[in-house]
């Protein structure tokens, strides 16, 4: 369980502030998937982000196995290499790179086992279905193949929570069905957390919690 509390966070453009979050609290449970909604512009990326560790708040907490640490003070990279994958909407695959390649990536810069990376591959590609494209660059993948290529890579990084921010933003039906279908697999078999921003509410039936960012604030609506 991670508990984020009294988060505050203002953005400043010409001097002027705008004030995003406000003392706004949240609680993401383990081997769940956790949805964040609200509407556009009302500060889910920033939300994610913070939890993330990949920008500092002004003002907030996170509370793990009892410990609390400041979110806008501490040095939180450590947590952000340990906890966390991020699936983002643009899929983040390197061109220059082919599918098997890309995948390989997140253990050579973790210095994970390597065979054992290999073998994770092959395990977990009877969830996404990518066998034969082990060998094709990215530039030639549709939008739903490079956000499964970009999942998979997630897995294998070796962390239990995947951060994904709009992850069907690019998706069309067809294919949003499909990483639906994924996440809920990934979550009941292998037990990973998902943190999930998005407007597209057919995440809300897979969701086992859902919050909205209304006012400043973050809502438990589930
Ligand atoms: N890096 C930034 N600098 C200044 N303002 C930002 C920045 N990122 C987001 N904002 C502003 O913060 C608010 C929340 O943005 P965001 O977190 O992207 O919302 P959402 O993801 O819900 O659409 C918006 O008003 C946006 O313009
Ligand atoms: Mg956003």
């Amino acid at each position: 369980m991670l508990d984020f509390s009294n988060i505050t966070k203002k953005y400043t453009n010409n001097n002027i502030e705008n004030l995003v979050l406000s003392n706004a609290s949240i609680r993401i449970s383990n081997s769940e998937i956790n949805l964040i909604t609200g509407n556009s512009g009302v500060g889910k990326s920033t939300l994610l982000n913070i939890m993330g560790c990949l920008i500092k708040p002004d003002k907030g907490k996170v509370s793990m196995h009892g410990v609390s640490h400041d979110l806008s003070n501490d040095n939180l990279s450590k947590f952000r290499i340990q906890l966390f994958s991020y699936l983002f909407q643009d899929f983040n695959l390197l061109p220059e790179f082919n599918v098997y390649e890309n995948l390989m990536i997140p253990s050579y810069i973790n210095k994970l086992n390597l065979k054992k990376t290999k073998l994770n591959i092959d395990k977990y590609m009877k969830y996404v279905d990518l066998d034969h494209l082990k060998l094709a660059y990215p530039s030639t993948l549709s939008h739903g193949e490079k956000q499964r290529v970009a999942m998979l890579r997630s897995l294998l990084g070796g962390k239990k929570i995947i951060l994904a921010d709009e992850p069907t933003g690019n998706l069309d039906e067809i294919n949003t069905k499909l990483l639906l279908e994924l996440i809920v697999n990934i979550n009941k078999e292998l037990g990973y957390t998902f943190v999930i921003t998005s407007h597209d509410t057919s995440f809300k039936n897979i969701s086992n919690n859902i919050f909205k960012i209304y006012n400043k604030k973050i809502d438990k609506i589930k």
